[in-house]
């Protein structure tokens, strides 16, 4: 083969190369595409922001099976095009959490309870904060070193359902395997299933995504959107009635970005009018508390995607 020859098949192997490494990035993921924004954000501020998501969309494979996987997704593009999409998406295809979840964590290692304190804020005059501390039975680890328990235990053990509709909700029927590989089965007495309607249900071994299936995708309701400004101290608690006014504003489905931030903006008013004291001496800190809520606001409500 001529040196021209290779020159070019070198440069054709960069340039194949570029493109499949661009078409792995979460900005070519989460921004070329209109149906990504909710999915992009949410995943920015989650604690695998630094995770590509073909990690967890494709998995962690040989090329050859993620470069068939990718083509298969190509469909999405066909349905962009057209328009012919069902709102809001839904992700049918995630891959099985043994080759995206488990290639970073390991489930045997999962083998402690975890102290979590979780703050709420009060709808009352002074924001009253209240610290709930709890300890979860996060467990996990393996039967063989005498852990396999918690909530984690459901991962130690292999467990399969059934079930009847779209979204996994109706289960008719699991089965445990025992340490001794022996099963134990458990129906559903209230549902009406034959033998044969069982059998042809499809079965789903339970896995990570059955439990985390909002992980880097989540998205805030009103009230823990404020919870976390007030703790981040992005809106200042010392704001009277913050709570219980940003709640109020940030709830209602307006119909235009405009009818949101008028909304959002008449918090000054109601300010000045109630607490005219405190508004006088902190304009700014209501106006700043004003300004982070209208921010926010997209974050709780995307609309064009009819999700919330
Ligand atoms: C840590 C793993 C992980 C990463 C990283 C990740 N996702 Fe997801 N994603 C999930 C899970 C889990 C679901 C929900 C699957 C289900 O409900 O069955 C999901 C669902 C979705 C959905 C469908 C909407 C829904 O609510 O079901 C979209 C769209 C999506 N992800 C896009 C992205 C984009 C774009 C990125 C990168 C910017 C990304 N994801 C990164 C795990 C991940
Ligand atoms: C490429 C590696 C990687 C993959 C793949 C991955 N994670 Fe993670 N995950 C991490 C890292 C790193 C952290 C810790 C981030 C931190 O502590 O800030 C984390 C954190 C978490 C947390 C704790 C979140 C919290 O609020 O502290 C959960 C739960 C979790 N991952 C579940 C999953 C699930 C379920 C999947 C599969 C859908 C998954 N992860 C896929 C690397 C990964
Ligand atoms: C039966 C439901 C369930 C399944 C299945 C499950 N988890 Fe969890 N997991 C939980 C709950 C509940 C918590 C504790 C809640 C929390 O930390 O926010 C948790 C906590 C975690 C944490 C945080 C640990 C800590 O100490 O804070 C990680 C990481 C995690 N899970 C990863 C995984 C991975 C990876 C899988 C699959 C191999 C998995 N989980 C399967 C329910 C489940």
């Amino acid at each position: 083969m001529s040196l021209i020859g290779l020159v070019v098949l070198f440069i054709l192997f960069l340039g194949i190369s570029a493109a499949w490494d661009y078409t792995n990035s979460a900005t070519f993921c989460g921004t070329q595409c209109h149906t990504m924004p909710p999915h992009y954000e949410s995943y920015e501020r989650s604690p695998h922001a630094r995770v590509q998501c073909t990690e967890c969309h494709i998995g962690r494979t040989f090329i050859g099976v993620a470069f068939t996987r990718k083509a298969v997704d190509a469909q999405f593009v066909w349905a962009y095009l057209t328009g012919n999409y069902e709102y809001p998406i839904h992700a049918k295809g995630l891959q099985p959490a043994r080759e995206s979840c488990e290639k970073c964590h390991w489930p045997e290692k999962f083998s402690w309870d975890t102290a979590r304190t979780v703050p709420e804020y009060s709808a009352d005059v002074q924001n009253t904060k209240v610290d709930t501390t709890l300890i979860l039975k996060t467990g996990g680890g393996s039967a063989r070193t005498g852990l396999g328990r918690g909530i984690h235990w459901h991962i130690e053990n292999i467990i399969e359902f059934k079930y009847t509709d779209k979204r996994q909700q109706e289960i008719p029927w699991i089965a445990v395997t025992n340490s001794d590989g022996t099963k134990t089965i458990y129906t559903d007495i209230e549902k009406t299933l034959t033998a044969s309607d069982l059998a042809s249900l499809p079965t789903r071994q339970m896995d990570c995504i059955d439990c985390h299936n909002r992980v880097s995708h989540t998205f805030l309701s009103p009230e823990q959107a404020l919870e976390s400004a007030l703790q981040n101290k992005t809106i200042d608690p010392a704001v009277p009635e913050i709570m219980k006014k940003g709640v109020e504003v940030l709830t209602p489905h307006y119909k235009t970005d405009a009818e949101a931030n008028q909304a959002i903006n008449n918090l000054e008013q109601f300010y000045k009018q109630s607490y005219a004291a405190f508004y006088a001496q902190n304009t700014t800190l209501v106006q700043k508390a004003i300004k982070q809520l209208r921010e926010l606001y997209p974050q709780i409500y995307y609309r064009d995607q009819e999700l919330d």
